[in-house]
């Protein structure tokens, strides 16, 4: 028996549960599920992993001073706020991983006893600042006058008894590896930080705790719990059945989705998944992930937006304006995946009505008008142009290298450019002014067809970033009809020509992007 072809593996970070989801983490996620949509589209088996991340003490600090158990804490909000706002965002995630799980945290102890067996633990003493918010053993480059550059917070200083994984060990098989594959830390910034980090020398790392009991207990020193971030890095590789023997169900989806393909993460959280991470891998004699990507910062006032800092922005408050395709368009359109972004509801607003509402959605609601008015509302005979076409065959080879390369801004500004000509077309051949003489009626069908063949192009192109919307527009132009689901059309096949059947019946649905109610923003 042939064993089945490896999944595209995708992850994003799994989030603290001390409060709900806000626009930040919604970035990351929306990102995860644009690509594995993108990859389904390519024809690709996927796996697209996310969850929450629930123990360490800033999770049971929040716990306790709500005078909640830690764990009913945990369940309360990833029942009330994490999985329905994944949920609202149209996320197709294929599983979700919780750190409280006996799936996790079994496997989690497996693999640390088995580090031990190896010689990568030892017993050793902490001493040093510690952030909380962070949940990371700082560094004195780490600290403003004490505080923690991220947070803005003090530190605590920690003075313990604990477990050490001897990451120093890996520091020449890590710089080995980006050497030989660059690709596997992009974008180069990262990368070039984290090997001017592992440069400037590694220490061990502390991988327990003795202070609260909030965790993972150390398998043969149960007074210990596992570090919150080892714990939580494990997730990526427990969540497919890490360490299960073959055979076996966890075996199976192991060796069908490890190693991860790509790891999305935020910058903030690079040098665990660019350091610690694979060198946990590599000590345990795993292959590593094939890219860690650390994307920008969504910035509010010039500042890393956040909950702790009161700044984060709900996607609800985003989504009842504009909608929910709006806002998964928008933070990919606007700001380079890698570079850090500024959110303002006036350029929000902007992009809304120019590229959303005027250049898309109202091409769409004019063709649709137009069939209906000239054509008796059924698609006319299939036509070809010969410029538009070639212009569709270079749109979607730009977009499918972008975005499987995760450059999201270009690959949405190649489908909107040729959303800007699709218009131009219709501009220029004038078909309201062609449908004044029945003799142009040939010339007239032609437009008309060559026009919906485009929008049948744009609404695949479109979909893995705007579900729900093309959706309706694939059932307006009669499509799902004659050519099935939409989400099961082939990137590979949406520059074919003549692909919208002849005879289609379209129907007038509700307007995609309608118009922003004048609101005070
Ligand atoms: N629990 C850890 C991650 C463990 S992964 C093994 C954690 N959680 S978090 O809730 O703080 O989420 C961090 C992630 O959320 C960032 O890496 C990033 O993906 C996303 N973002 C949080 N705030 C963000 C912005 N202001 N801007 C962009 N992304 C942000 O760290």
């Amino acid at each position: 028996m042939s064993s089945p072809k490896k999944s595209f593996y995708l992850t994003t970070p799994i989030y603290y549960v001390n409060d709900a989801p806000h626009i930040g983490h919604a970035y990351t996620t929306v990102a995860g599920d644009v690509l594995t949509r993108w990859h389904r589209q390519k024809g690709e088996s996927v796996w697209f992993l996310t969850g929450t991340d629930e123990h360490g003490q800033k999770v049971l600090n929040t716990a306790n001073s709500n005078n909640v158990k830690p764990q009913d804490w945990c369940d309360r909000l990833v029942e009330s706020a994490w999985k329905p706002t994944w949920q609202h965002l149209n996320i197709a995630n294929d599983d979700f991983i919780r750190t409280t799980e006996p799936r996790h945290m079994e496997r989690v102890q497996r693999f640390l006893s088995g580090l031990k067996d190896q010689g990568h633990i030892y017993s050793g003493k902490y001493e040093g600042p510690y952030c909380i918010g962070c949940e990371e053993f700082k560094l004195p480059g780490d600290l403003d006058e004490g505080k923690c550059k991220i947070h803005g917070r003090p530190v605590e200083m920690v003075s313990e008894e604990n477990w050490f994984f001897r990451l120093s060990a890996f520091v020449p098989q890590l710089l080995q590896h980006y050497k030989d594959h660059p690709e596997a830390c992009e974008p180069t910034s990262a990368r070039n930080e984290v090997i001017a980090f592992l440069e400037g020398g590694v220490q061990d790392l502390s991988i327990s705790r003795s202070t609260f009991d909030w965790g993972i207990p150390v398998p043969w020193d149960t007074k210990q719990v596992i570090y919150v971030w080892f714990d939580a890095l494990l997730n990526y590789a427990t969540a497919v059945g890490l360490g299960d023997a073959p055979g076996t169900e966890g075996g199976e989806k192991f060796a069908q989705t490890w190693p991860a393909d790509v790891q999305l993460v935020g910058k903030d959280i690079l040098r665990f998944h660019a350091v610690i991470w694979p060198a946990m891998l590599m000590a345990a004699g795993l292959p590593v992930p094939g890219k860690v990507f650390a994307h920008g910062w969504l910035l509010v006032g010039g500042e890393k937006m956040s909950k702790s800092k009161l700044t984060g922005i709900a996607p609800s408050d985003i989504t009842d304006h504009f909608g929910v395709d709006a806002f998964r368009y928008y933070f990919l359109r606007a700001i380079p995946f890698g570079t850090d972004g500024s959110f303002s509801w006036e350029d929000m607003s902007a992009r809304y009505t120019s590229e959303l509402a005027n250049d898309f959605g109202n091409l769409a609601s004019r063709l649709i008008a137009m069939i209906e008015k000239y054509c008796d509302g059924v698609i006319p005979a299939v036509a070809h142009d010969e410029a538009l076409s070639a212009a569709l065959i270079a749109t979607v080879a730009t977009a499918d290298s972008a975005i499987s390369a995760l450059d999201f801004q270009g690959g949405i500004n190649s489908i909107m450019e040729f959303c800007k000509r699709v218009n131009g077309y219709v501009t220029e051949q004038a078909p309201w002014v062609l449908a004044k003489d029945p003799a142009n009626k040939i010339a007239l069908d032609k437009v008309l067809y060559n026009t919906a063949e485009s929008i049948r192009a744009l609404a695949v192109l479109l979909h893995p970033i705007m579900p729900a919307t093309t959706q309706i527009l694939w059932q307006s132009i009669g499509a799902n009809e004659t050519m099935g689901d939409i989400s099961k059309q082939k990137v590979s096949d949406i520059a074919k020509w003549g692909q919208l059947p002849a005879g289609s019946k379209v129907i007038k649905g509700a307007v995609l992007f309608p118009r922003l109610e004048e609101k005070v923003l």
